[in-house]
């Protein structure tokens, strides 16, 4: 005799349970199915998005000139430029040290651009007074627009004589 016939109870428990590992066995299929089509979505999403990298411009408006005094050194920190006004007219220049790309800083008491990093000093014009580096610190094109500002470009280098007279 076998026991179920012997215990019908306990036959019946033993179906619902088969039962309920089945509806557990498809549950969990379900949710598998169901990651991975999300995870196939979000591909899919990326793949179709632009990949495109964001950058600043490269052209910039800098102000009035008359918001700079001649024979001043005005850092530009969103630019990484200063604004150099001198009796002669104004230059732009770049605030990044030609070494190893440090940020250098203006120190009107020394009347040098400084580099922390390792040492190097500038003049106002970028032209090297000491330290590790090899170059001076590079000229960008700058000029008047039609309504009266200064705009640099620093996709374009120029030469460090080169100065906007105003
Ligand atoms: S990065 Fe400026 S001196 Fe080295």
């Amino acid at each position: 005799m076998s026991d179920d016939k012997a215990n019908p109870e306990q036959a019946n428990a033993d179906a619902k349970l088969e039962v309920s590992r089945r509806d557990f066995l498809n549950e969990i299929t379900l949710g598998a199915l169901g990651v991975a089509g999300l995870g196939g979505a979000a591909l899919t999403y990326q793949f179709f998005s632009p990949n495109v990298l964001f950058e600043q411009p490269t052209t910039f408006r800098a102000g009035n000139p008359d918001l700079y005094p001649v024979n001043s050194v005005t850092f530009l920190q969103d630019q990484l430029v200063y604004i150099v006004r001198t009796a002669a007219g104004f230059y732009a220049v770049s605030a990044v040290c030609t070494h190893l790309g440090c940020i250098t800083q203006w120190k009107p008491d020394a009347n040098t651009i400084a580099c922390a990093c390792h040492g190097s000093k500038f003049q106002p014009n970028g032209k090297k007074i000491e330290g590790p580096v090899a170059r001076p610190l590079p000229h960008y094109a700058i000029n008047l627009t039609a309504g009266g500002e200064l705009q640099v470009d620093k996709l374009q280098i120029v030469e460090a004589a080169r100065v906007l007279k105003v």
